[in-house]
C-alpha cells in the first residue's frame, strides 16, 4: 500500500473547519461557560479525552481525502471520488445472534436516540500514517444494551455493506466481502469504542463510512470499520477480513504497540498527516490510561 500525502490546502478549501471552529468557539466561548458552570457535567466528558497534548486536528481536506475504504479501491486519493454515489437512505443496522432482543435500527433512529457527541480521537494506521479526528458519535455500548447478549456473547462481530453494484472494489477479489471486523464484548462495551456518523459536526461523508462506521481509537485503523449493516453477538471468536489476509501484520486484537515489529517493519514511529517529521507512536494510540484495564492478566501472547 502506498502511503502519500495530500496536496498543499488552499485558503478556498479549509471552510468546513474554520466554520466549525468558530462555532465551537461561540458554544464553549466565555459566556457559554458562565453558564456551563452551574450545569451538571454529562458523564462522558469525565470519561473521554478530548484533544491529546501536542495534537492539532487534522484538517476537512486531510481527513477526507486520503482514505483506506477497499469496497472502492485501494487508491486513498481516488476513494472520495469514487464513494460519492454510495445510496445512504434508507439505512438499518441489523443487531442479532446472542442477544434476547434481535432488531434492526435505521440510522436517522439511532442518531436520535443516542445523543451525538463530539469525540477527537487519534486514528493510527497499520501502515504507519496517523490523523486526529474531530468524530461525532455516541458509544456502541448503550446500543448493544437494548438487544440484551446473553451470557454465551463473548466477540461482538461487525459487517460492512455487500454492494458490488456500488461499491466497484469489490467486483474484483482483492479482499474477501463483505468487509467484517470483531472485538470482544468487554472491548465492545468499553466507552471508547464509539458508533460515528458524522466528523466536525458534519454527516459523515461517504468515503469515511457513511452513514454509519466504527471507530475503536486504541487500535490500528483497520479496525474502525465502515459502512455498517449487522452487528452479530457470538461466542467463539469470528474470522475477520484483514486478519484472514495477512494475519502477521493484522492480529486479531490490533492494539497499537510501538514495542512490537509486525511483517511490515517497525510501528515505533508514525507520520501525522500534514507534517513532515516523524512522531513516536504511544502505546494504545495514547489511550493506554483508559484501556489498559481489558487486557489485565492475558497474556501479551494471546493478545496480538
Ligand atoms: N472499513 C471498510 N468497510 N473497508 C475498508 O477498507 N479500511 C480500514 C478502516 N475501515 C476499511 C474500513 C482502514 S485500513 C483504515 S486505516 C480506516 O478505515 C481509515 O479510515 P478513514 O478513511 O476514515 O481515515
Amino acid at each position: 500500500m502506498l502511503i502519500c500525502h495530500p496536496p498543499a490546502i488552499a485558503a478556498s478549501e479549509i471552510t468546513p473547519e474554520a466554520v466549525y471552529l468558530a462555532r465551537r468557539r461561540v458554544l464553549f466561548g466565555a459566556a457559554a461557560t458562565a453558564v456551563a458552570a452551574w450545569l451538571p457535567k454529562p458523564s462522558w466528558a469525565a470519561a473521554l479525552p478530548g484533544l491529546l497534548p501536542g495534537d492539532r486536528l487534522n484538517t476537512w481536506r486531510e481527513i477526507t481525502t486520503y482514505n483506506n475504504f477497499y469496497e472502492f479501491s485501494p487508491d486513498k486519493e481516488a476513494v472520495a471520488t469514487l464513494a460519492g454515489e454510495l445510496p445512504l437512505h434508507p439505512w438499518t443496522v441489523k443487531i442479532s445472534g446472542e442477544v434476547e432482543h434481535e432488531f434492526e435500527i435505521g440510522v436517522d433512529d439511532l442518531i436520535r436516540r443516542f445523543a451525538q457527541q463530539e469525540r477527537i480521537f487519534r486514528l493510527r494506521c497499520v501502515e504507519g500514517w496517523s490523523m486526529v479526528v474531530p468524530w461525532l458519535g455516541a458509544s456502541l455500548a448503550p446500543l448493544l444494551a437494548l438487544a440484551r447478549p446473553t451470557s454465551r456473547a463473548r466477540y461482538v462481530r461487525f459487517v460492512a455493506l455487500l454492494d458490488r453494484k456500488h461499491m466497484i472494489g469489490q467486483r474484483r477479489d482483492s479482499l474477501p466481502w463483505p468487509y467484517t471486523e470483531a472485538l470482544t464484548i468487554a472491548e465492545a462495551m468499553h466507552p471508547y469504542t464509539t458508533l460515528v456518523t458524522g466528523l466536525y459536526g458534519k454527516p459523515l461523508p461517504p468515503q469515511n463510512g457513511a452513514p454509519v462506521r466504527l471507530v475503536v481509537p486504541w487500535k490500528y485503523g483497520f479496525k474502525s470499520i465502515k459502512s455498517i449493516v449487522a452487528i452479530d453477538l457470538v461466542e467463539t471468536r469470528p474470522a475477520t477480513t484483514w486478519n484472514l489476509v495477512a494475519p502477521d501484520d493484522y492480529g486479531f486484537f490490533a492494539n497499537v504497540d510501538p514495542s512490537r515489529a509486525l511483517a511490515r517493519g517497525s510501528h515505533s514511529r508514525e507520520t501525522r498527516i500534514g507534517e513532515s517529521r516523524k512522531r513516536r507512536t504511544e502505546p494504545f494510540n495514547g489511550y493506554g490510561d483508559a484501556v489498559t484495564g481489558l487486557y489485565q492478566g492475558m497474556d501479551e501472547a494471546d493478545r496480538l
